[in-house]
């Protein structure tokens, strides 16, 4: 299957390099000069993302380079000049707040650089750049305000005109010298400089928009290919094909505020891990043929970038294209949502709790399912719970975007915790949203 729908997109082309100071060696060439002038920073860009009518992210405010000493804020501490700002991972979320609130603030920000290491792991009690309730445009019900995710600052769902990196830690060592000299030499004339080098910018002034990157080719299509299988394999040329399909799906990917730092772990991969086990272990049945209802599989794409895959695999239904020949919509009883499962093994009492939309005997044999393997493992240590009845309907989950088709579909979503949990959430830096 091939999503081609796109809703966001990025552009990146992006190098960062930390000009020095005060340095003095032999020099016979011109690149012996750069070397002793520069180092080049490696890390994680914000990179600019666009849609049909707007952009997110981070990139130069125009086509230069943007060259700024280093300087780490203190508590309340004014920029008096352009800098590029050491932050710490704790600090973002204030920072960026204050950003929106404070234009001559922002002004002197010329670029920030996030510190990364062991220690700031350690006491960070968990970020979230995705909003409280991500993609809340999509929930088949009014409360939009209900906090899925409390930990979310919405910071990346922001513009920025200024790059923004997360370090590396070798990188975040450096830095922290840099500035820590910065620091020192005050009354001196030299500083460390970051060196921000045509950032995260469409490549031609006037492509604000994911339509007009895409036909001058200045940029890349956001999401990837989503997967689906079946069990037993669908006979494509069979016109017999009629049993009703249990479509059981997970997320591959998450998104981030730093393109390529998306620690998803916890969130879709745990969910992608359980769904991939599954199909191991039903594989390995000889009888599924003669099973009542016909298995597929479906692993989405893009699913943080308002449902890319999920939506996709809908209008491909729609279209009956060959990508999804052999599927027929009408036939689909119901979907099996396997959403954040990995936590519960940090847990005394593994809690897994069922999110449904609406009753049907559907959902209610899915149900029945559940609580069957839950007996089956003999372990007391296991719950399948309904999920609190005082929750305003199902968690952001792809079967949102099934509902948006048809509110009337039956599924159930599987999530191991409602809310992150002070425990678990220590060990996660960059994740866009545990449920
Ligand atoms: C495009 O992104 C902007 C910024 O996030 C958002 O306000 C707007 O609704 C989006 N437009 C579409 C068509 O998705
Ligand atoms: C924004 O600025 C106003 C007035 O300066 C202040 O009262 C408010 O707390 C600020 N909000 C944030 C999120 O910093
Ligand atoms: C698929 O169905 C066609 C038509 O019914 C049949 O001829 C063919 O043998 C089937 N293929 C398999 C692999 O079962
Ligand atoms: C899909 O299934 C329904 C119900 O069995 C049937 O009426 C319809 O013709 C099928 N559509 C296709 C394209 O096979
Ligand atoms: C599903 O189960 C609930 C409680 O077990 C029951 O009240 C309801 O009638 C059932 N719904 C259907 C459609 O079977
Ligand atoms: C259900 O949610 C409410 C409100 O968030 C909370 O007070 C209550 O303790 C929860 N119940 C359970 C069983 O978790």
């Amino acid at each position: 299957m091939a999503p081609k729908f796109l809703q966001l997109l990025l552009v990146l082309s992006f190098q960062l390099r930390l000009s020095f100071s005060g340095q003095t060696s032999v020099m016979e060439s011109v690149p012996d000069l750069q070397s002793s002038m520069y180092v080049t920073v490696d890390g994680y860009p914000c990179v600019r993302l666009l849609n049909l009518s707007g952009e997110i992210g981070c990139s130069n405010p125009g086509r230069e380079k943007v060259v700024a000493p280093i300087i780490r804020l203190k508590d309340s501490n004014e920029l008096s000049q352009l800098s590029a700002v050491l932050l710490s991972v704790e600090e973002i979320e204030i920072f960026f707040a204050r950003i929106l609130n404070d234009t001559t603030f922002g002004r002197n920000v010329a670029g920030v650089l996030v510190e990364s290491g062991p220690e700031s792991q350690n006491k960070l009690k968990g970020f979230s750049p995705a909003l409280k309730f991500p993609q809340s445009d999509f929930a088949p019900y009014r409360s939009i305000n209900y906090e899925w995710n409390p930990i979310g600052s919405g910071i990346m769902w922001n513009t920025y005109n200024f790059p923004v990196f997360l370090l590396s830690q070798s990188s975040t060592l450096t830095l922290q010298e840099a500035a820590l000299n910065n620091e020192k030499n005050k009354k001196s004339y030299t500083a460390d400089v970051a060196e921000f080098d045509l950032v995260m910018q469409t490549m031609k002034a006037g492509t604000h928009d994911s339509e007009s990157c895409l036909k001058e080719n200045t940029c890349l299509p956001l999401g990837g290919y989503s997967v689906w299988s079946s069990l037993p394999p669908i006979n494509i040329s069979s016109s017999e094909q009629s049993k009703p399909i249990i479509l059981a799906v997970a997320s591959m990917d998450s998104a981030s505020f730093f393109r390529d730092k998306n620690l998803g772990a916890d969130s879709p991969v745990s969910g992608l891990i359980a769904l991939l086990a599954a199909v191991d272990a039903l594989s390995k049945v000889d009888s599924v043929d003669d099973f009542d209802k016909q298995l597929v599989f479906i692993v989405f794409t893009g699913e943080a970038w308002g449902y890319l895959g999920s939506r996709r695999f809908l209008l491909e239904l729609d279209l009956q294209s060959d990508a999804v020949s052999g599927l027929n919509y009408s036939l689909i009883e119901t979907v099996v949502e396997i959403g954040s499962v990995g936590k519960v093994l940090n847990q005394e009492a593994k809690n897994f709790f069922v999110h449904t939309a609406g009753t049907s005997s559907a959902t209610n044999e899915t149900l029945d399912a559940l609580r069957f393997a839950k007996d089956s493992v003999k372990s007391d240590h296991i719950n399948v719970l309904s999920a609190n009845a005082s929750n305003p309907g199902i968690p952001p989950s792809s079967f949102m975007a099934f509902l948006r088709k048809n509110s009337l579909t039956s599924g159930v979503v599987l999530e191991d915790l409602i809310l992150p949990s002070p425990t678990s959430s220590t060990t996660v830096t960059l994740m866009v949203y545990q449920i």
